[in-house]
C-alpha cells in the first residue's frame, strides 16, 4: 500500500511548506510540479524551454509535458512507499492520468488549502526562495536567520519571477477556471479533506494529523 497525498489549493496557500514538512514526517518525497519544471527551465531541457513562456505568464504549462515529468517521477523506486504531489494535477485531464496509477490498494488523500485572494497576494509578495536548494522563506512569517541567505545550505535567496501581483492575480484565476474543478471531483471520491490554509503550519499539520497518522 503506498501512501498518496495530494495537496491541492491556490497559489500561495503553503502546499510547498507544508509538503516539505510532511515528507520529512512521514519520509516519503513530495513532488512539485513547479519546482520540477523550474529545474527544466534552468537545464534549458526541451520541457522547460516550452513551459517557461506558460510559467511567466501565470498560465498553466500543457498538459502533455507535465504528465510525462510527473509519469516519471512516481513511478521510481524512491516512491514505491509512496509520495507527496504539490501542484499536480491542476486540471482534469491530469487528475484522469494519475487515478491510472492509483490501485485500490493505495491510501489516497486530497487536502485542500483554503484561503482568500488579498491574503494570498500579500504572502506571496513576501515569499523568498533559496536559489540553490529551493526551500522557502518568508520576510516576515518564516525569515532566514541571516537576511538573503539560505539556512540549510548558504544560498542566496531570490524573489520568484512569478511572484509580482499582476502575475499572482492571473494566477489566481487560471486557479478558479482550471484547477477549482478539481475539488468536486475528489469530493466525489471521498478522499476530500479541507483546511485553512491563512493559518500557522502547526495547526495545518494538526488538521492533517487527523486523517494521515504518524
Ligand atoms: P507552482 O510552483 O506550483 O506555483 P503555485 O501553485 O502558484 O503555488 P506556489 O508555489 O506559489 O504556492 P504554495 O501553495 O506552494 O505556497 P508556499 O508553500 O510556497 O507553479 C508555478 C507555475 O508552474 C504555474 O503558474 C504553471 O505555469 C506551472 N505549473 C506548475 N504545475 C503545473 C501543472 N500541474 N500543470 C500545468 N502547469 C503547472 O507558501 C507561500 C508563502 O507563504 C511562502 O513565503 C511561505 O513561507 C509562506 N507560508 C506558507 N505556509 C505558511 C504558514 N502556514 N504560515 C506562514 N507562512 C506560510
Amino acid at each position: 500500500m503506498r501512501n498518496i497525498i495530494i495537496l491541492l489549493g491556490p497559489p500561495g496557500a503553503g502546499k510547498g511548506t507544508v509538503g516539505s514538512e510532511l515528507s520529512d514526517i512521514l519520509n516519503i518525497p513530495l513532488i512539485s510540479s513547479g519546482d520540477l519544471l523550474r529545474e527544466n527551465v534552468k537545464k534549458c531541457t526541451v520541457s522547460g524551454e516550452k513551459a517557461q513562456k506558460y510559467m511567466d505568464a501565470g498560465e498553466l504549462v500543457p498538459d502533455d509535458i507535465v504528465i510525462e515529468m510527473i509519469e516519471g517521477r512516481v513511478s521510481g523506486e524512491k516512491c514505491k512507499e509512496g509520495f507527496i504531489l504539490d501542484g499536480f494535477p491542476r486540471t482534469l485531464v491530469q487528475a484522469e492520468m494519475l487515478d491510472k496509477i492509483i490501485s485500490d490498494k493505495d491510501a489516497l488523500n486530497v487536502f485542500y488549502l483554503k484561503a482568500g485572494d488579498d491574503f494570498l497576494v500579500n504572502r506571496l509578495s513576501n515569499r523568498r526562495v533559496c536559489g540553490n536548494c529551493g526551500k522557502i522563506y518568508h520576510l516576515v512569517n518564516i525569515p532566514p536567520k541571516k537576511p538573503g541567505v539560505c539556512d540549510v545550505c548558504g544560498g542566496h535567496l531570490v524573489q520568484r519571477q512569478d511572484d509580482n501581483e499582476e502575475i499572482i492575480r492571473k494566477r489566481l484565476s487560471v486557479y478558479r477556471d482550471l484547477t477549482a474543478p478539481l475539488l468536486d471531483y475528489y469530493k466525489k471520491k471521498g478522499v476530500f479533506y479541507p483546511i485553512p490554509g491563512d493559518t500557522d503550519i502547526k495547526r495545518m499539520l494538526g488538521e492533517i494529523k487527523k486523517t494521515v497518522q504518524w
